[in-house]
């Protein structure tokens, strides 16, 4: 069934969320949900025609006010506090913050990954926990409350060969 065929049960009404990679695959699907339950949300992704083309449709198919794209790296600590700024601008407050942006290597064994490919899945993957929580924390400690959901992968707690950064 289609999300917008599903029935709104606004389990997240009135909350503001920023997506990571919201622009494409389960970010998008996030983005989606989140909308379709209420909150309103900022769509986080370096890809401008996909982030752009998600915010319009999430805009065109309820509030015009529903979401906003903001074209960002996840591993750039100033764009990740120029999206909070803008959040906090556009819809006024932010409540949850979904690390969900993110890369894979080709399958192969550990040894086999190159040096440069380990640095970059380190950097996409992990620095942006980092990088957000610097840049969130002092808006969460102003309201007293705030949520993180970070996307990790089933291989994350059972390694698959092949697939183990
Ligand atoms: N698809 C799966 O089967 C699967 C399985 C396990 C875990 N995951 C995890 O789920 C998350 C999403 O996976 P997916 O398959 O939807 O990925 P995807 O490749 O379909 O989409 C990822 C999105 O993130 C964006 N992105 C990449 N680097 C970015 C950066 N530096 N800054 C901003 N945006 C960036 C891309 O442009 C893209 O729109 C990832 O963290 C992935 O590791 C996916």
């Amino acid at each position: 069934m289609s999300i917008t065929k599903m029935s709104h049960l606004g389990r997240l009404e009135g909350k503001i969320a920023i997506i990571t990679g919201g622009g494409l695959g389960l970010g998008q699907g996030i983005a989606e949900k989140f909308v379709h339950e209420g909150a309103r949300v900022l769509v986080f992704e370096l890809n401008a025609a996909n982030g752009e083309a998600v915010a319009s449709s999430l805009n065109a198919s309820g509030d015009a006010d529903n979401a906003l794209f903001f074209e960002g790296d996840v591993t750039n600590i100033s764009h990740w506090q120029s999206a909070v700024k803008t959040c906090v601008e556009k819809f006024g407050g932010l409540d949850i913050v979904v690390n969900n942006a993110g890369v894979v290597h080709n399958a192969q064994a550990s040894y086999d990954v190159p040096e440069s490919e380990f640095e970059r899945i380190m950097k996409i993957n992990v620095s942006p926990l980092y990088h957000s929580a610097k840049a969130v924390h002092p808006w969460f400690k102003k309201q007293g409350r705030g949520v993180f959901v970070n996307i990790s992968s089933i291989s994350a707690p059972r390694p698959r060969p092949n697939l183990v950064w």
